[in-house]
């Protein structure tokens, strides 16, 4: 092959306007990365601090990019040509940023570890209706950050509020202790179905990016209300539309004022998770759980809280990722994304999780078991099996979960249903369908699980 232009680290630092054209490098490589920046799933402010450098330094600490997913591939296919004076190889010495991190249960099924993206297995799913803490899904952006809970603080403020700065002892001791059972869910859970139509971006998640828990804090309506002084009319009168949770990870993500304000809204500042003082993995020492929205709301390891204008900054509420588009748009040329407006609840869906998909049953009749679970506080109403491509459907009985409050219902509801074949069949090779309704409308789910 004709070897590439040769380019030194001075000449790709000239290249980092959109007029200039945007090039970066990676070890021995020189990238012109211009047509690429609008489409990164991570953001564009955060690919722009890379414009005109060596990218090496950033991907050490957002590693997925090496991991397993398609971030090389993808740079691989923008190359102009090799870098004259490439950076000295890594020899591992440099001390890594996720050092620190916690142990975790060999049992959960890894994407990344550096940052921690790890999934319940299918096996352990239905096995209890709260997740064990130690299998609990991971979903880091960053590594897990060290903090002292006796030095922690929280700082509480924003527009048409007076400013508070709360330690733990003052959650616990000012505050009543509330509880909410909670599923969380990553908004890429299920992405490993979506690929198998077309190839997307992100980790590819099966269905385990999602548990719950029974969690344990104070109501942040309250602490906004009777600590913050955050009125109904101060909301109102200064325009606030959005509370900004800041993570001491770095990341941050907001939701609707209404949803953090509303009595029936149940949003929790969390100290407890199933019965334990929270562990670092998810959040300690406080973490928001955002009952029924999209997992990156529930921002761990808070340690701001703001009343605002305008909704968070950054690729975890104003990127791509977390934005829905037309089956049919394959780059984004044209669209305004900040129009977009960003996931929030997420939508009912139903999976069958035993029999595992993939495996084999001959048997007459086959106990299928799985869950089903809406956003918004949706519950379930009605659960269907269908193991004939969906001519015939069996109704499935509802189990644990199924009696949880109208429009609270904020977890997981397990299913089970017997289906019976006229003759012996291998479940192998046929596809089998589960589909969910819940009490707010009609429309249907269909999970859609090939055997
Ligand atoms: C996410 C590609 C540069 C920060 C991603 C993802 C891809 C990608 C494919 C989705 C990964 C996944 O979730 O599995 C690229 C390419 C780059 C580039 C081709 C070439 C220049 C950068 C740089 C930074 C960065 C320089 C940081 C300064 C991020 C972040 C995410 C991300 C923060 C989101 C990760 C998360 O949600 O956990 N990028 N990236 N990227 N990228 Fe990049």
């Amino acid at each position: 092959a004709e070897p590439w232009p040769l380019y030194s680290s001075s000449e790709v630092a000239k290249h980092k306007t959109a007029e200039k054209g945007i090039w970066v490098s990676y070890k021995e490589g020189v990238y012109d990365i211009t047509k690429f920046i609008e489409n990164h799933p991570g953001g564009k402010d955060k690919i722009m601090l890379a414009a005109g450098k060596a990218i090496d330094p950033f991907w050490r600490i957002y590693q997925q990019h090496t991991g397993r997913g398609n971030a090389v591939e993808l740079l691989e296919s923008m190359r102009i040509g090799d870098l004259s004076d490439p950076p000295p190889a890594d020899d591992g010495t440099c001390s890594c940023p996720y050092n620190k991190d916690p142990d975790r249960h060999p049992a959960l099924i890894f994407h990344n570890n550096k940052p921690c993206n790890a999934e319940l297995p299918a096996e352990l799913m239905v096995d209890s209706w709260l997740t064990p803490n130690s299998v609990w899904f991971i979903r880091h952006h960053h590594p897990v950050p060290v903090i002292d809970p006796e030095q922690w603080r929280l700082s509480v403020g924003g527009i048409g509020t007076k400013c508070v700065t709360l330690s733990l002892e003052d959650l616990k001791s000012r505050f009543l202790k509330r509880e909410v059972v909670a599923t969380l869910q990553c908004g890429g859970n299920r992405r490993s179905e979506l690929d198998q139509i077309e190839k997307t971006s992100g980790i590819p998640w099966g269905f385990g990016a999602m548990s719950t828990a029974r969690f344990g804090g104070v109501y942040l309506r309250e602490v906004l209300q009777h600590c913050a002084g955050l009125s109904h009319e101060n909301v109102e009168a200064f325009e606030v539309q959005h509370v900004i949770f800041k993570s001491l990870d770095g990341m941050e993500a907001s939701i609707p004022v209404e949803k953090a304000l509303s009595p029936y809204g149940d949003v929790l500042l969390a100290y407890e998770m199933n019965g334990e003082t929270l562990n670092m993995e998810h959040g300690a020492p406080v973490r928001a759980i955002v009952p029924g929205v999209v997992g990156v709301r529930n921002v761990k390891w808070l340690g701001e809280i703001i009343a605002s204008r305008e909704e968070a900054r950054g690729p975890w509420q104003r990127g791509i990722a977390y934005k829905g588009f037309s089956p049919m748009v394959k780059d984004l040329k044209g669209i305004d994304i900040e129009k977009i407006p960003s996931m929030q609840d997420l939508p009912i869906q139903s999976a069958i999780v035993t029999p595992k998909a993939g495996s084999t049953v001959e048997l007459d009749d086959v106990e299928v078991k799985g869950f089903a679970w809406s956003g918004g506080g949706r519950g379930i109403v009605r659960v269907d099996v269908s193991i004939d491509e969906g001519n015939t459907w069996v109704t499935a009985d509802l189990l644990d979960g199924k009696d949880q409050p109208y429009n609270r219902a904020w977890a997981w509801t397990f299913w089970e249903a017997s289906v019976t074949s006229q003759k012996t069949w291998n479940i192998s090779g046929v596809r089998q369908l589960a589909k969910s309704q819940c009490c707010h409308c009609m429309c249907f789910f269909a999970g859609l699980i090939r055997y």
